[in-house]
Formats: structure tokens, sequence, C-alpha cells
């Protein structure tokens, strides 16, 4: 039995693989890949893409889903997650998705689980099916030519569970990342730094934006967002006409993030991104529960 809680879960060639999935279930509305298949998803921290997206993608192959609602669960009452995952487990579902704030938990959860576990996101620590997705709409927009690409990575760098999975994720590809955040947002790492994505602009064929994670935050390291936007926030003054691809995982924190003028500008995949994370998330339920 196979779990995905990091990129390293699968080599390049199950990437690859998985890749090639994803672009037939892209032009696809619907198939019964997975009749039959149960799949349960527990988010104990919030989302808008990722929980619809594995919502979507299992229905769209057919698999039935359970939506744990945290909320009215028998967590409040003092059962520990553990034990939430041996009884959810117990009921034999096909596959179980997890979102949680604490880093490492999805990778403890696997002894509890008879069925695949799909890290939806812990903490700072890992994202994978977003790094997965976005390697894909890279390949996607670069049609495969990905060796030697530069992408900048913008922003809180260092509580990004996305700029972790990148980070372990790109480079195996070819792809070479420069980092460009202040001093508070920077991880420690290999890869180049810049203070100023003005400083790299032109080197790059990528601009990846990050949302500040405030909630991740011990301190404060900004008065305000505003503060920090003026020298981070990806506007059209930084990237003018370049030819180069713009992606954010969203949720957007729109004009300190990115600029509205550059969400709305065609060189922006934001949507592209979530669009493809159904196709790439249908071709990783598939390989996990079909094998
Ligand atoms: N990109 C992402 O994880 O978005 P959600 O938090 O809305 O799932």
């Amino acid at each position: 039995m196979r779990h995905l809680i990091t990129v390293d879960d699968f080599t390049n060639d199950e990437i690859d693989d998985l890749f090639k999935d994803a672009t037939i279930f892209s032009s696809l509305q619907s198939c019964d890949m997975l009749q039959g298949k149960l799949v349960v998803t527990l988010f104990f921290e919030n989302s808008t893409r990722t929980r619809s997206s594995f919502e979507i993608a299992s229905k769209r192959l057919s698999a039935k889903v359970v939506n744990l609602d945290i909320s009215t669960s028998s967590s409040s009452k003092g059962e520990t997650i553990e034990d939430t995952i041996a009884n959810l487990s117990a009921m034999k579902p096909d596959a179980i998705i997890i979102r949680h704030r604490n880093c490492g938990l999805p990778q403890s959860l696997t002894k509890y689980v008879k069925s695949p576990l799909i890290n939806a996101g812990d903490g700072k620590n890992s994202h994978p099916t977003q790094a997965l997705l976005d390697l894909y709409t890279i390949k996607e927009h670069f049609q495969n030519n990905i060796k030697n690409k530069k992408i900048a990575i913008v922003g809180d760098i260092k509580n990004s569970r996305v700029a972790s999975s990148l980070l372990s994720l790109l480079p195996r590809f070819g792809i070479e990342p420069i980092l460009v955040a202040p001093a508070c947002f920077m991880p420690q790492t290999k890869f180049k730094t810049a203070k100023r994505l003005e400083d790299v602009i032109k080197d790059v064929d990528i601009v990846y934006s990050l949302r500040t994670q405030i909630e991740r935050h011990e301190q404060s390291f900004y008065k305000t967002l505003d503060e920090f936007a003026k020298e981070y926030c990806v506007t059209k003054d930084i990237v003018k006409d370049y030819d180069i691809l713009l992606m954010h995982p969203g949720p957007v924190n729109r004009n300190i993030d990115i600029t509205d003028e550059l969400l709305d500008d065609k060189r922006c995949k934001v949507l592209r991104q979530v669009t493809n994370g159904v196709a790439v998330r249908m071709a990783i339920l598939k390989k996990l529960i079909k094998g």
C-alpha cells in the first residue's frame, strides 16, 4: 500500500506517468475508474481549493466521498487524532485525505490506516499535491521543455508548505529556484537567494508568489501587510512585459501578494493551476487506490 505524504514518495518516472494520466483525465468530464470506491476527507484546517478539488476528482472518477465535519466530530470530546483516524480506517474507506496544522502528523498516522493516506497539507511542512499540480502546470506551459528554467519564489517562503514541497520537487526536474524574501521569511537554503524580485526578474522564467502565512507566525514582522506589500507585492512595474509565467497557489491576498492587474494578465496561470489540480488529483487517486 502506498501513501502520498511528501513529494519524495513518488519517483520522477512515477510523476511522469501520473502526468500522462492527468492529461487524459483533463479531457474527461467523468469516468467509472473508481466506481464502488469510497474516499474520506478530514480537513482540520480551512480549505477552498484542495478539499473541493479532491472531492470533484473523486466524483469525476465515480468514487463516493465522505467529508468529516471536524467542527461536529468527536475531536471536541477529547478523541485523539490517532483514534479518529483508526476509527475511520475501521470503516474501510479506499483512501483518506488529511490536512492538519501539525508538521509531520500525516507521516505518523500512516501506521493507523489500512488504506492510502494523502497529505493535503501539514503545517508549514509539506503540500505534495499542490507542488505536483504546479509542476504539471509548468510542464504544460513550456511544453515539457523545463530543464534549466528558473523560478523566483517570492514572499513568506519560510512558513509555506507549498514552497517547501516545490523546493523538494522542482530541482529534481531541472528547474532552478531563486528565493526572494526578506530575512524574516527566508529559510536556511542551499539555493540562490535575492532580497528583491527586481534584482532577478530578467533572469527568471516563472514568478511564484506566496501568501504571507500570518496564522503560522509566532510574532508580527510587519506592522501591516501593506508594509510588506510595498517591497514584495508582485506588480506590473516589476514584471513589465517579460515573457514569464505568473503563479500563486491560492488563497491570494490581492494587492499584497500580487496585484489585481497581474491576476488579470494573460501570463497569470492561477486558475489554470486550479483546473489542473483536479486532473492531477484524479491521477493521484487512481494511482494510490487502483495501484
Ligand atoms: N492552495 C491551497 O492549498 O488552497 P486551499 O487552502 O484553499 O486548499
